[in-house]
């Protein structure tokens, strides 16, 4: 029998002999098909960070902060990565921690989703897991007593305060953006966590480009379930967030979040977490404003993360037989 010439895509670009942390990065910009602005003359792109190894944009600042903790000499063979993380720069320090030969231990809250604790624990991280009612506030503050009792023994990589987080974004994300849309780009949105992206893409943006308005986006509320999110006005603000670099902050209800994460499965066939839902919640606002332009705004992580959670049985059901 003989088979039809096989109908080779061109070479990758990625070929072969590469390690992990070299596919860090250089993701893809999805352009959405039906959940779109009413108005066809703003178009709405969302980088997909879920492409990075490690699942989330968070690979990016674990890094950035691994490689310039060892150019400084603060991290030696001998030492533990330390950190506080609510699970995907957790995920990050504990996927390049295996590759690079570092232990790595974590703390964060007791009630951190399943998922999240199961890969940690599968790249073999330490868990210190803290007060759930202190949510992420409670991470950091055990991290700072782990370190202030050991000095000695880790790297306390900070995410929260250590310039090599959105010096990442600045370097990669913001320039990738600004590349991928062939400098399109009229408006960025991102939401707050460590403030890392916002602050390193927005940085980028203003150098290339001053024209492009910097949109943050917060959880409308200090009890809110946008994993990955911090509400400032009442929780311990990031020593690397700078709020005046925003021209506009924009505010997002978890419930409002949960439906788009639903409706990005169902309509789009992209299934991401809460927080990008969110991000595009808050562009799709953003866009009822605008006459004309090109939002780009972050997908942080892919929706497999968050299958237990509740906000997925808020439904009928699946028929019984
Ligand atoms: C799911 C998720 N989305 C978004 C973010 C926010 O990113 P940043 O820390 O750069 O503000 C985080 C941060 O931890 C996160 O875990």
């Amino acid at each position: 029998m003989t088979l039809p010439e096989p109908k080779l895509s061109p070479p990758s670009v990625r070929t072969a002999e590469l390690s992990i942390v070299e596919l860090i990065g250089n993701t893809p910009l999805l352009k959405l098909r039906k959940i779109v602005p009413a108005n066809p003359r703003v178009e709405i792109l969302a980088k997909a960070e879920w492409y990075n190894p490690g699942g989330s944009i968070k690979d990016r600042p674990a890094w950035n902060i691994i490689q310039e903790a060892e150019r400084s000499g603060r991290l030696t063979p001998d030492k533990t990565i330390l950190d506080a993380t609510s699970g995907n720069t957790g995920i990050a320090y504990a996927m390049i921690g295996a590759a690079c030969g570092y232990r790595v231990t974590l703390c964060l809250p007791l009630n951190a989703n399943e998922e999240r604790k199961s890969l940690l624990r599968a790249f073999g991280a330490e868990l210190v897991l803290t007060d759930p009612r202190q949510s992420s506030d409670g991470a950091i503050l055990k991290a700072r007593e782990l370190f202030a009792a050991n000095p000695d023994r880790y790297f306390y990589a900070d995410q929260y305060n250590n310039p090599a987080n959105w010096q990442a974004h600045y370097a990669s994300t913001g320039l990738e953006i600004w590349r991928q849309t062939g400098g399109r780009i009229t408006h960025f949105v991102a939401g707050l966590g460590t403030s890392g992206t916002f602050m390193g893409v927005g940085r980028y943006l203003r150098h290339v480009a001053p024209h492009v308005k910097l949109v943050s986006m917060q959880p409308d509320s200090p009890f809110h379930g946008l994993e990955g999110m911090k509400h400032m006005e009442t929780a311990i603000v990031p020593g690397i967030y700078e709020p005046s670099l925003a021209d506009s902050a924009l505010e997002v209800g978890t419930e409002d979040a949960h439906t788009m994460v639903k409706r990005l499965a169902r309509e789009e066939g992209v299934l991401v977490g809460i927080s990008s839902a969110a991000n595009l919640v808050a562009s799709l606002k953003l866009a009822e404003t605008l006459d004309e332009g090109v939002i780009v705004t972050i997908f942080c992580d892919n929706g497999d993360r968050y299958l237990s959670d509740r906000f997925w049985e808020e439904e009928t059901g699946d028929p019984a037989i």
